[in-house]
């Protein structure tokens, strides 16, 4: 048990991989002869000049490269080497990021360590400084490996070799994007990291412990309530959800300043931290159940964009709550019937158990309201099977009653490719949520509607809030992908706050 609640307390080395941009291959530091030529379409024309330019024959080259997204032919010339990576038509920013982690996670075993990869040969994006950050961005993702807990070590990935050095050549100053980038990745690495973790490594006094060190090594506030202050403040809807765990529940602040004193906005996170979902007493069906150590990932969203906008120094005030506990089940568990009190006074009958984060939710969203009174304010949550159901691993379901948060949020997640569509929250839903012996149930009782019913819950925590929006992540948080081994964390979350995050302080 010792080890485990250490497991969290050493923070890994974050990468040492070097990158930088130069105009000439021959700056490099250490000169490689492996490079990446990223094509978007079907451009003839850099066919025809790495022919021209190595005696090789075009027409075997136009045949067996089409320039799709993902798509990759290695081409052995002299003593060069080049991976001609396909990026699709007109990429945007998803395609960039998705081609290079394929590139990165599928040839790992070819790649080297030092990589050059070259913009100056194929058709240039049109916003290089984007592109660069995507290919970068899907380099080191693709470089991630699950399997952490396995006693022999999986190979080692060439971009984690400590000598690791990637190169992009190209006429534009691009430096400050590859900054961003990197330690974009390093935060989304981390917080795979800690969403992969099993259950048994991630209580929530261990997802305080991350976030207390985390806190400390980038320098934000963070304070974690113990079960005594949560009780002593009224939190009764997190302590009932903790009732039928073994480990007490923690309650997590913190809060990021911008070092230079000055008038930012207050943008506050609340993050659903349940370290492992039974489902309590109405408990899930056991096929899936393993899954359930995700349905920490909007915490884990909310940490990470903490982390992030403290080490890029955002210009905004960011307050990050995650209320944390299992949903377990022994003798002292909730049980359905019961009504629970809550930080606002309302009270709920609990009609299912295992609608247990909006209870969580409902004290961390009052909470974040009556303490801060933040300018804008976020619920990230894997919240419902329903919005798996509708969106798959495809998009976040939003919901809010402003119209301009839900255009720039919805801006944001097209712009970096973690995208939301909004669902209504009109009070024909209200319905679903009315008890008749409290002021409102946590289920419906029905198969309807279920990622709505849910979201019109936790309004009514969030006292009318003008600026509230709700993302449930359910379908986004954990996700079979072709580049990250099975099911595994994504990450979600970070890099779309962190573009909301910019271009509301316009400093994108
Ligand atoms: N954590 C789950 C939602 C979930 C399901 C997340 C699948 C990720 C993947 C949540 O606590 C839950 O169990 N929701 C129930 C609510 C229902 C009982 C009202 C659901 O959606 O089935
Ligand atoms: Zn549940
Ligand atoms: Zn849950």
């Amino acid at each position: 048990m010792l080890l485990l609640s250490l497991s969290w307390a050493v923070i890994p080395k974050p990468l040492t991989m070097k990158v930088f941009a130069t105009t000439q291959a021959s700056n490099t530091a250490k000169l490689s002869n492996t490079f990446v030529v990223p094509i978007a379409g079907s451009n003839e024309e850099v066919l025809h000049q790495l022919g021209a330019d190595h005696k090789l024959d075009v027409s075997w080259l136009k045949r067996d490269f089409k320039g799709e997204a993902g798509e990759v032919l290695p081409v052995y010339a002299g003593t060069k080497r080049y991976f001609l990576l396909g990026l699709g038509e007109k990429p945007a920013f998803a395609d960039i990021l998705r081609s290079f982690r394929i590139l990165s996670y599928k040839w790992s075993k070819q790649l080297s360590p030092e990589l050059i990869i070259d913009w100056t040969l194929g058709n240039v994006p049109d916003d290089l400084n984007a592109a660069a950050d995507a290919a970068l961005n899907g380099l080191l993702l693709g470089a991630y490996q699950l399997g952490k807990y396995k006693s022999e070590p999986a190979d080692q990935h060439p971009l984690s070799h400590p000598d690791a050095e990637v190169c992009m050549l190209t006429d534009a100053d691009i430096s400050a994007a590859l900054q961003l980038s990197q330690v974009i990745a390093e935060t989304q690495c981390r917080i795979m990291d800690l969403v992969n973790a099993p259950s048994n490594y991630k209580l929530p006094s261990n997802l305080a412990a991350w976030v207390a060190q985390s806190g400390q090594q980038y320098a934000y506030r963070v304070e974690t309530w113990g079960q005594d202050q949560i009780k002593a403040a009224g939190m009764h809807a997190l302590l009932a959800v903790n009732q039928g765990s073994a480990h007490p529940a923690a309650f997590i602040i913190a809060e990021y300043k911008p070092a230079q004193a000055g008038h930012y906005p207050t943008v506050a996170l609340v993050g659903k931290g349940v370290t492992f979902d039974t489902g309590g007493i109405s408990i899930k069906p056991s096929t899936n159940m393993h899954l359930m150590k995700s349905d920490m990932g909007g915490a884990a969203a909310v940490f990470g964009t903490l982390e992030a906008a403290s080490r890029l120094q955002l210009p905004v005030n960011l307050i990050g709550i995650v209320p944390s506990t299992e949903n377990s089940i022994d003798a002292n568990a909730l049980k359905p019937s019961e009504v629970i009190g809550s930080y606002a006074g309302k009270t709920i009958e609990v009609i299912d158990t295992d609608a247990e984060g909006r209870l969580i939710l409902a004290d961390g969203l009052s909470y974040a309201v009556k303490h801060f009174n933040p300018d804008v304010l976020i619920d990230l949550a894997t919240l419902t099977g329903s919005a798996v159901r509708t969106f798959g691993y495809v998009t976040g379901a939003m919901f809010t009653h402003n119209d301009d948060l839900a255009d720039q949020l919805y801006q944001a997640g097209w712009q970096c490719g973690e995208r939301l569509w909004r669902l209504p929250l009109w009070d024909l839903y209200k319905d679903d949520i009315k008890s008749d012996v409290a002021d409102l149930r946590n289920f419906s009782g029905k198969p309807t509607a279920g990622a709505i019913s849910a979201a019109k819950f936790l309004e009514a925590f969030v006292e009318n809030h003008p600026a509230w929006a709700h993302l449930d992540i359910a379908g986004v948080a954990f996700t079979d992908s072709e580049v990250n081994g099975g099911k595994a964390a994504s990450a979600y979350g970070i890099r779309l706050l962190l573009t909301y995050l910019r271009h509301l302080t316009k400093t994108a």
